[in-house]
């Protein structure tokens, strides 16, 4: 799938059934969001991939869509390696769920749920206590055809020269 495509396809799919994604899909995936920019290049972040079925039903905790799955990308950062943690999180999540969508499967960011319990979250992954779990991504297939939610019209959000410039 073109990009343009992916960006278009991409939506928060929370209705999902579970899929083999094949080795190779999970690597095109990983390698989006190692790919993605980083400030400073610091590169803090880790990718977790979870298939265990028992780690998925403790994850599923923050979100139930999490257990209709059978793979999840958790996304965490050490925060002591760049003040661009957080930045650097959101750049690998959009890269990886662009690749899921170009590959043909759905996803959510799942963020706020999961941080109401992140410590929990993060003693079921291991992920050492310097760190920060911020996001899990569910890799399946949408349950129904969804699209992604309304937007903005670019004519409402763009500014031509100077702030307060829109054109109709
Ligand atoms: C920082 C961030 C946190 C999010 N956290 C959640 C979440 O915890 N659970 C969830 O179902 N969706 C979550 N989402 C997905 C948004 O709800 C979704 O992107 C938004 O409703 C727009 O829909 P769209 O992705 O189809 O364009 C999050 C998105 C972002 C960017």
């Amino acid at each position: 799938m073109d990009l343009f495509e992916a960006i278009e396809k991409r939506a928060s799919v929370r209705d999902l059934k579970p899929v083999d994604v094949p080795q190779a899909d999970l690597d095109r995936i990983l390698d989006a969001g190692r790919r993605a920019p980083s400030g400073r290049n610091r590169q803090p972040l880790d990718f977790i991939v979870i298939r265990d079925p028992d780690t998925i039903k403790k994850l599923a905790k923050a979100q139930a869509c999490l257990a209709d799955v059978s793979l999840i990308i958790a996304v965490a950062a050490d925060p002591g390696k760049s003040e661009f943690w957080l930045e650097d999180i959101a750049a690998a999540t959009e890269n990886m769920l662009l690749a899921i969508t170009a590959l043909g499967y759905a996803s959510v960011w799942i963020e706020g749920t999961l941080l109401r319990d992140e410590d929990d979250h993060k003693k079921a992954l291991g992920v050492p206590e310097n760190m920060r779990l911020m996001v899990a991504l569910p890799v399946g297939k949408a349950a129904e055809p969804k699209s992604q939610a309304d937007k903005r019209p670019l004519k409402e959000i763009v500014h031509w020269d100077r702030y307060g410039n829109l054109r109709s």
